[in-house]
């Protein structure tokens, strides 16, 4: 591996935990991937809002601390992604939380490259997956260790020029992709899927639904079904990383880059994700 990477474990220059730990035994934990851009760590602030909700959700202590470390480990990376993962730490072989947990915190700082300019301005191709993602609302929104669904997801295709598998609920809905949020233009309106079942609440979701009113739009939460995706004008992808991904075929059928795509890419460039400029 020639990627450059940098890990801290608990405050210390590090890469190992305990094989007790919670995070190991049961993916009892959280983790947050940041996009860093001259130094900064791109809306930080976002990412470490959902951090915050879900250890409250989770009742696992969140550092306060935090932030001011990614901070400190990101500076000098002039492109990269860090990672933050929070486990709720080591526990004896019960299912049963610690009382008094003590959190396992690791940040780590991986050199990137952008992704080709390409993706941003022909659009990317996308599939339909088999493996669905299980509804449950106790956990819904979270960004949880654990992400099997996404990785039978992902394990269904080998082929390079697909970027993106579409993920549906137990029950049909459309929800994700295996790394994605998605969102879907139907003359001239702008929805994502309802994630208070299932999915991940993104942060570049949350980014796009602030800026949408900038272009005349209301996104709308809703439930999207397999009908509603082939009458879709224009579909989008989200992520931290990548800020949006126009989807210029989906399965069989091909899809202009249209004109909502554009200007919400515009948006983003405007608030720092300059690698949506076409
Ligand atoms: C399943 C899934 N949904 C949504 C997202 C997008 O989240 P964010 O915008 O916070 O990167 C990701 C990111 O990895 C993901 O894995």
């Amino acid at each position: 591996v020639n990627e450059f990477s940098k890990w801290w474990v608990n405050g210390a220059p590090g890469d190992s935990i305990s094989i007790r730990d919670r995070g190991l035994t049961y993916g009892d934990g959280l983790f947050e991937t940041i996009a860093v851009r001259d130094g900064n760590p791109r809306f930080l602030d976002y990412h470490i809002d959902r951090l915050f909700d879900s250890c409250k959700r989770l009742d696992i202590p969140c550092p306060t601390d935090i932030s001011d470390q990614v901070r400190e480990i990101v500076a000098g990376c002039t492109f990269g992604t860090a990672k933050i993962i929070l486990t709720r730490g080591i526990g004896a072989r019960t299912y049963a939380p610690p009382e008094k947990p003590t959190p396992t915190r690791i940040i780590g700082l991986t050199k990137a490259q952008p992704p080709p300019r390409a993706v941003y301005a022909a659009g990317v191709k996308a599939r339909s997956c088999q493996a669905t993602v299980s509804i449950n609302h106790t956990l819904a929104g979270m960004k949880l260790l654990g992400r099997l669904e996404q990785v039978m997801a992902r394990s269904e295709w080998k082929d390079a020029q697909i970027r993106e598998g579409l993920m549906r609920s137990d029950d049909g809905r459309i929800i994700c992709g295996t790394m994605t949020n998605v969102f879907f233009v139907s003359n001239g309106n702008l929805s994502t899927p309802d994630l208070s079942r299932c999915g991940i609440n993104g942060v570049m979701r949350r980014v796009v639904m602030e800026q949408a009113p900038k272009c005349s739009l209301d996104c709308v939460e809703v439930d999207i079904h397999a009908k509603d995706l082939r009458e879709a004008d224009e579909i989008f992808l989200t992520n931290s990383l990548i800020g949006i991904w126009p989807v210029s075929q989906l399965d069989e059928a091909e899809l202009a880059i249209g004109p909502v795509t554009r200007r919400l890419m515009t948006e983003l460039v405007n608030v720092g994700v300059a690698e949506c400029a076409i």
